[in-house]
């Protein structure tokens, strides 16, 4: 194998990023990070991580992830953070990580797409989602050009002002993500079907008299709520009036890794 993408998703952008950009690419396996054996297939040739940005930043659970994969000392790195139109720090934060670590990121491309940061709102009118898609078509299919061919391309990064207040807010946080789940509660059309159960991709969430329960190690990841079937689940007071959002072209079967290989 001459190249892995490893991707974090919780609504589908990543996944659906990483897989265009797969099809750019010749001898290419797409791991989701959160499969058991993961860790196992950083040898390759070629290694490339495709996450969403989470709070102006790489989101902790990809961190992680990152810090305990073992790489080669000349491997060919590349990465695609997706986001909503703020990548900030984010690429070079990943930057900073692999030069931690004598390893040069060699191309890092910000990919734009609908925000399923569902507590500021849905993601969005259908028209200007159709126009993110097709940007990102266009963005991803430079980018395997580049990443096929081995090259060096400018890390994207954020106005300077986004990278200075916004990476004070990332640092916060960091810490505190996992709690953040206190604000997640379902509504009376739970019919405890059990997806949320299935999809987080913490294993954060059990059901307890037929009620999803959240077990405070969450990783923000917003699944649970953007894919419940019943729109049951809600985070504080908004949510209700807002809509729900995943990329069209990934299902729910899609984003079960634990269960499906790509
Ligand atoms: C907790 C959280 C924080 C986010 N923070 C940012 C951000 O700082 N900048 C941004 O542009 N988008 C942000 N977003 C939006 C996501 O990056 C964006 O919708 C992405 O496409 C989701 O990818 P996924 O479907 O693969 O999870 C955030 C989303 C979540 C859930």
């Amino acid at each position: 194998m001459k190249t892995v993408i490893f991707y974090y998703t919780g609504t589908g952008n990543s996944l659906w990023s990483a897989r265009l950009l797969a099809q750019g690419l010749a001898d290419v396996r797409l791991r989701p990070m959160k499969q058991a054996d993961a860790l196992a297939t950083g040898d390759a040739e070629a290694v490339g991580f495709v996450f969403p940005v989470h709070v102006w930043g790489i989101p902790v659970p990809v961190v992680q992830f990152i810090e305990k994969l073992s790489l080669r000392p000349r491997v060919y790195l590349f990465a695609l953070a997706v986001n909503a139109g703020q990548v900030s720090r984010t690429l070079i934060q990943l930057r900073g990580m692999m030069a931690g670590r004598g390893l040069k990121l060699a191309a890092g491309y910000s990919i734009v797409l609908p925000s399923n940061y569902i507590p500021w709102g849905g993601p969005g009118p259908a028209e200007r989602q159709k126009k993110m898609f097709d940007g990102a078509r266009s963005k991803i299919a430079e980018a395997a050009d580049c990443i096929g061919g081995r090259r060096s391309a400018p890390i994207e990064k954020g106005p300077l002002w986004q990278m200075i207040v916004f990476t004070v807010i990332y640092k916060m946080t960091f810490k505190q993500v996992h709690k953040m789940d206190k604000d997640f509660w379902s509504d009376d059309k739970c019919n405890a079907c059990g997806v949320c159960v299935q999809i987080c991709l913490a294993k954060n969430i059990e059901l307890q008299e037929g009620k999803p329960v959240w077990r405070h190690h969450c990783e923000q990841c917003l699944a649970c709520i953007q894919w419940c079937p019943q729109e049951s689940i809600q985070f504080g007071k908004k949510t209700p009036a807002y809509q729900r959002y995943h990329h069209p072209q990934v299902s729910l079967q899609d984003m079960l890794p634990h269960v499906v290989e790509h």
